[in-house]
């Protein structure tokens, strides 16, 4: 069920001088969807080095992370990273957090067919808060596992801010195994957010489709673009959504006028220099931390210990 709160602030975004839409919104059933198809094309590069790295990787891993405890699966998805690890975990309890509840259902229900032996539990959340873990995790080894650069997504304030909430939720033990995409040549970049099958444009104007459904907004993705800029400054790919002609969007209580050109911005995905996220994981407080990247250093997994 959605909340006044969330309308609300759907409709501050969308009033700002700079209309936003937080990037959440982007995953409802249909957008999670997208966003796997994204895994799979040949210019976004993330997640296939990413699994690379810890398969390379996976005795060194295994030393730094330990093996029998809880697995956290920040941000999901489709579960199919955090199914890759556990061979090199071996977890005895595995839980996975995302927003889309009813994607993760789905994904949760075959794994636990593949892996009896782990005890599955499912937990919707956002991030923005501690997350709720189940009881069972009381006194476990816990290691928090956040893939695919979505670390990525928060401001550089609040990517700190929620590496430190989890350093508290490992209770002084286990740690977190991170990927972060890295800062590199903005052409690769540029290709990896403007993919030719046109699936990140998509992903990025079905945000409308959600805000419709929860705002009982008007938006027509016709009159909306994609685009995707790298804003070498601060580090960051923006999305944004540019509106095609002057239009105007109404919801039940409101209207928002845009001029051809305008824009929704949709998400940030920061990338870092290396030293300044393993600084950053040092400052949350994590401690032996080490990192491994590509031969052309454009991704990292990191693992810090509580
Ligand atoms: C989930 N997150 C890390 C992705 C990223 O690269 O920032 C979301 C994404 N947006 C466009 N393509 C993929």
């Amino acid at each position: 069920m959605q909340s006044e709160i969330s309308r609300q602030e759907i409709v501050d975004g969308l009033c700002a001088a700079q209309a936003s839409i937080a990037p959440k919104y982007l995953y409802d059933d249909l957008g999670s969807r997208l966003f796997e198809l994204i895994t799979h094309i040949p210019e976004y590069y993330p997640p296939r080095i990413e699994l690379a790295l810890m398969t390379r990787h996976a005795d060194e891993i295994r030393a730094a992370a330990g093996t029998g405890g809880a697995l956290i699966d920040l941000g999901a998805g489709n579960c199919r990273k955090a199914r890759a690890l556990f061979p090199t975990l071996r977890p005895r309890r595995y839980v996975a957090v995302d927003i889309s509840a009813e994607f993760l259902d789905r994904a949760l229900a075959s794994m636990h067919a593949a892996f009896p032996e782990i005890g599955m539990f499912a937990v919707g959340a956002d991030l923005s808060a501690p997350v709720a873990l189940p009881a069972v995790l009381d006194g476990m080894r816990r290691v928090f596992f956040f893939a695919g650069s979505s670390i990525g997504n928060l401001q550089p304030q609040g990517a700190l801010a929620l590496l430190k909430r989890i350093r508290l939720q490992c209770a002084g033990r286990g740690g977190l195994l991170i990927g972060v995409d890295l800062v590199k040549d903005e052409a690769a970049l540029h290709a990896a957010y403007n993919d030719d099958l046109g699936l990140t444009a998509a992903f990025n104007r079905n945000v409308l489709n959600h805000v419709n459904a929860l705002l009982h907004s008007d938006f027509r993705l016709s009159d909306w673009r994609h685009r995707a800029i790298y804003d070498a400054r601060l580090s960051r790919i923006e999305m944004h959504l540019d509106a095609v002609r002057d239009l105007a969007v109404a919801w039940p209580g409101g209207r928002r006028r845009f001029a051809a050109g305008e824009s929704i911005h949709t998400e940030n995905s920061y990338k870092y220099r290396l030293e300044d996220f393993t600084a950053m994981m040092a400052q949350a407080g994590f401690r032996d931390i080490r990192a491994w990247t590509d031969e052309r250093a454009w991704f990292a997994v990191c693992y810090g210990g509580a």
